[in-house]
Parts: C-alpha cells; structure tokens; sequence
C-alpha cells in the first residue's frame, strides 16, 4: 500500500511540474545593455530584495587545504594547492575572487561572480575575456546579482551566461529555466586555450557524463597544469553541480529544478508568497524539508548517511592518489623506468584524479546523485589501483 502511494504520489508531482515548467530562454548579445543594480529592484520586490540581503550571512569560510591534507599533493603545480577555500554566499563572490590568494591575470575569473562582467562579454564578446584582471575590477558594482538570472527583466528568468546554451545545443529549449538559472555557473568548464573564453567541455545533454566529459578533454589534449615532479598533465574539475544533478541515476531530476530545492517559497505577514532570494542548503530551510517530509521524514539523516559514506570513500581515494603522485614521482626521479613506461602510468594518473575530482568539487558530498558519486570513486579507485601496480 505504501509503495502505490508513494508510486502515485511520485507521477503526481511529475505531472504537475511538467505542467508548470517553463523552458529556459538566453539572451540577446551585442546589445549595449547597462546592469540595473540590485538595490534598484528594491522598492518593486522588497521581500526577494531583502532575502537577498540575507546572503551576507553566508560568511564561513572553510579551508579546504587543512580539512584536506592530499590536495597539496594531488594539485601540486597549480595554485588550488595551497589556497582553496569553501564556498560561501553569492554575497561575497568578488570579494573572494579578489583575495583567493592565487594568481589571476584575466577578467574572465569574473565570469561567474558578477554582472557587470557578464554584461561586457554579452556587449563586446569574447575579446573581453582577455582584459586585465585588475582593468575588469575598475568596472565591477557588485556580485551575482539579478542580471545574471533574469537579464533586467526583473522576474523572468533569462540565460545571460551565453556558454550554457552552446553548450546544450537542441537540449537547451528541454532544459527547466530554474535549473538553466543555476547552471549558469555551478558547471564544469574551462578557459578555451586560445581565446580564454569560458566554454564547457560538451555540446548536448548527453555528452555532460563524466566519460564523455573526460573522453572530450583527451581528444584535444587538455590540461590545466602539469604536476612538476610527476609531469601528469592533470585536469581541475570544476563545481559540477548540473552535471552530476541531471546526470544518469539521479532519482529527482526530471521532478525537481535547483530552485525547488535552494531556494524556499515563503510567505510575507499578509500571505503573499515569493521564491525566498536566500540560497541555503535544503536542510537549512524548514519549510523545504516540510515540503519532502512525505517521502523523507528525517531528511537531515538520510543526507547524512550519503554523505558520510561520500566522504568516507572520497578521503581514501583521494589519499591512495596522494601515494601515488608520491610513488610516481620517486620512480621519474630514479631514472630507471623507459618514458613509454612512465606514460602509460601518467594517464591512468591522469584519469584516475579527474574521476576522484568530478566528486570531491563537487558541492553535494553525494547528495545529489549518490549512483553516479559512486560510479565516479569507482573508476578513480580502479585506475589509481592500476597505475600503482605498474610502479615496481
Ligand atoms: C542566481 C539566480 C538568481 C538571481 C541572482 C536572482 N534571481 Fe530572481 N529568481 C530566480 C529563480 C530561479 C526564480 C524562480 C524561483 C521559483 O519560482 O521557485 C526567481 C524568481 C524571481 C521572481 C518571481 C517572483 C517570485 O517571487 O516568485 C522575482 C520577482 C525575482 N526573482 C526577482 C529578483 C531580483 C529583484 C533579483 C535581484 C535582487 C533576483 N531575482 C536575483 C533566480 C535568481
Ligand atoms: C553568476 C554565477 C552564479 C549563479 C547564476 C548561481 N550561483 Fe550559486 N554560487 C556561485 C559562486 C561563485 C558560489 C561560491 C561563492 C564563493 O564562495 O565565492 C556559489 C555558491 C552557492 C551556494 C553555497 C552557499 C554557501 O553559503 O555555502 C549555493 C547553495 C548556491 N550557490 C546555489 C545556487 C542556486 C540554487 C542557483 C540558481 C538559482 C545558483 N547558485 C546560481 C555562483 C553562482
Ligand atoms: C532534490 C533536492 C536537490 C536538488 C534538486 C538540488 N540540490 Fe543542491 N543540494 C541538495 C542537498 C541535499 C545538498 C547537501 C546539503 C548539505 O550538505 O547541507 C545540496 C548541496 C548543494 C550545494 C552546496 C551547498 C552548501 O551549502 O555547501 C550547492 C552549491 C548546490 N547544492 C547546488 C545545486 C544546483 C546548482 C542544483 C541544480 C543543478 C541543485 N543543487 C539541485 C539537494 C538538492
Ligand atoms: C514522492 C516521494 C519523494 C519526495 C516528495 C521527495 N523525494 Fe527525495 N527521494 C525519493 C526516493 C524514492 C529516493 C531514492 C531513495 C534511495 O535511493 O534509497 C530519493 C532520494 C533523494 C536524495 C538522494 C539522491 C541520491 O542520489 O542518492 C535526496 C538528496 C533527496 N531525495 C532529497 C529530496 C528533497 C530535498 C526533497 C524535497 C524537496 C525530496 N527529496 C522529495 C522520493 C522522494
């Protein structure tokens, strides 16, 4: 009985929100806009504007070199290695780009932090991904704000990152605009070796799988940085949030966006509602929790328990990588392995560190597509084991 009716419950709430979904739409480029600031939307939506505000007090900051120690190692050759903190709220986006502590020389850093930034590509195109860094700064207002989501409509919700819907092609009109909104930016990419523009590494639906994704960076032979005792030339995943969400396996895909769970509907003193502007954790909003409680009475504990195991396999992988980046570097220095030899163990280390990296970026710690989590640590595990069994 309780299985029909959490079957029924489940076509139910698919059905209505098919129904309501609306599909996502990008905007015009080459059109001169100017940003309407955030403050200027105050007085027409006081309650979204001030639940924005609240974004100021995600201030924690995490760092992620302390919590983990194997990520000096594994990132060892680009600057991830010793400064890499946790993410926090929108609110803070320039400033923390401004003080990574790593080197950025290009205005493109900007890319998912501030309207003002999105708005020149959008004007000028690709040529301003190569302004300086510090000329681009000179320009910027504020952090993500409501151009990035809704262009100055407003309320509508607009693709203003032009990147997504090249890279989702046909698929972009099927994409939810709620979840197109978030996509915008909680996305693997990388800089276009010769225009440095923001580009992701697939140009449909299908191709957003970690295989195809890595299969994408092989043809073209990319890398972020080699590993200088190794000579690994490594990738550095990015926040793949969409990827792994709308990724196969994932239970809630096709029934909730990003939104449904991120963002709360609220209701004011005299009962109007709004999509709360504050964006939390689902297990930081009641009334989102209130909303899965029929199918999740304890939310809090189920996300634990993905998560613990998550991480769990995340740490002992990542520090079977860290030996192995050890082993592989002791064997370059000894001299004594052919380079054909050295090679075949490099690109299993390459591969192995994608998979273990599509995970640990990853901001869900699991909870968002627990199989593919799994499938990933599970081919990480299996070329990393295969790469230290070629060392002698
Ligand atoms: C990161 C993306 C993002 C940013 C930035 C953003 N919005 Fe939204 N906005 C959304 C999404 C997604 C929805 C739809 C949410 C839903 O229906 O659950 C939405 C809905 C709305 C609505 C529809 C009415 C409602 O309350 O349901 C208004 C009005 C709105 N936003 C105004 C703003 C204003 C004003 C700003 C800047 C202060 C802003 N938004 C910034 C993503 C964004
Ligand atoms: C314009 C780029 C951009 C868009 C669009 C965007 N985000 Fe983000 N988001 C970021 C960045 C950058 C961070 C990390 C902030 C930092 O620490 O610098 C972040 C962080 C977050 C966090 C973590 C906050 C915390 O306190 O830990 C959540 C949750 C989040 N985003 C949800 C969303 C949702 C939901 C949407 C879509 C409605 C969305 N984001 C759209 C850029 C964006
Ligand atoms: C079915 C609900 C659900 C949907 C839909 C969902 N998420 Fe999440 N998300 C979660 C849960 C659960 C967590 C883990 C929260 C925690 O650890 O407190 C999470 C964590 C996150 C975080 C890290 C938040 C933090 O506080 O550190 C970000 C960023 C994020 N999600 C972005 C997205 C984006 C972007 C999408 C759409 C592509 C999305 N989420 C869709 C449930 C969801
Ligand atoms: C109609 C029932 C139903 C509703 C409502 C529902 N869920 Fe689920 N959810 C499920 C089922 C079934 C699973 C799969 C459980 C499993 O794999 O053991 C699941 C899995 C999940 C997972 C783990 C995904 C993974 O890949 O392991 C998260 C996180 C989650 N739900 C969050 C939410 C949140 C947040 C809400 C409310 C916005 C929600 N769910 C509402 C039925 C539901």
């Amino acid at each position: 009985m309780k299985r029909i009716l959490t079957a029924a419950l489940l076509v139910m709430m698919m059905l209505s929100v098919c129904l309501s979904a609306q599909a996502a739409t990008a905007t015009q480029t080459g059109t001169g806009v100017t940003v309407i600031k955030a403050a200027d939307w105050a007085a027409t939506y006081p309650e979204v504007y001030a639940s924005y505000e609240k974004n100021a007090e995600n201030e924690a900051v995490i760092d992620h070199v302390e919590e983990y120690p194997m990520i000096a190692t594994v990132y060892e050759g680009m600057a991830f290695n010793k400064y890499y903190n946790s993410a926090r709220g929108h609110y803070y986006t320039v400033q923390d780009v401004t003080n990574t502590g790593r080197p950025h020389a290009l205005a493109n850093c900007f890319t998912c932090k501030t309207p003002d930034f999105t708005a020149k590509v959008n004007n000028e195109g690709v040529s301003a991904y190569t302004i300086k860094f510090e000329d681009m700064l000179a320009e910027v207002n504020e952090s993500v704000s409501c151009y990035n989501c809704h262009a100055n409509t407003g309320n509508e919700l607009v693709v203003t990152h032009t990147y997504l819907a090249d890279a989702m092609g046909a698929d972009f009109e099927k994409l939810n605009a709620e979840t197109a909104s978030c996509a915008q930016c909680h996305v693997e990419y990388y800089f276009a070796p010769e225009t440095k523009a923001v580009t992701l590494p697939y140009d449909s639906m299908a191709a957003m799988h970690p295989d195809a994704i890595l299969e994408y960076f092989e043809e073209m032979q990319f890398a972020d940085y080699t590993n200088p005792r190794t000579g690994v030339k490594q990738i550095k995943v990015q926040h793949p949030e969409f990827e792994t969400y709308m990724g196969t396996g994932s239970v809630h895909a096709s029934q909730f966006s990003c939104a449904d769970c991120h963002m709360e509907k609220a209701t004011t003193a005299d009962g109007k509602t709004y999509a709360s502007h504050y964006w939390v954790s689902p297990l930081a909003s009641e009334s989102i929790q209130a909303s899965c409680a029929g199918c999740h009475p304890d939310l809090k504990g189920f996300v634990a328990g993905i998560q613990t195991k998550a991480e769990e396999r995340t740490v002992a992988i990542g520090t079977k990588l860290e030996t192995l980046t050890n082993k592989l570097a002791d064997a370059v220095a000894a001299g004594t392995y052919t380079e054909d030899e050295l090679n075949a163990i490099r690109s299993l280390n390459r591969k192995g560190q994608f998979y273990w990296d599509f995970v640990f970026v990853e901001n869900s710690e699991g909870a968002h597509n627990s199989r593919l989590t799994n499938e990933c640590l599970d081919k990480a595990e299996k070329l990393i084991d295969e790469a230290l069994g070629l060392i002698k």
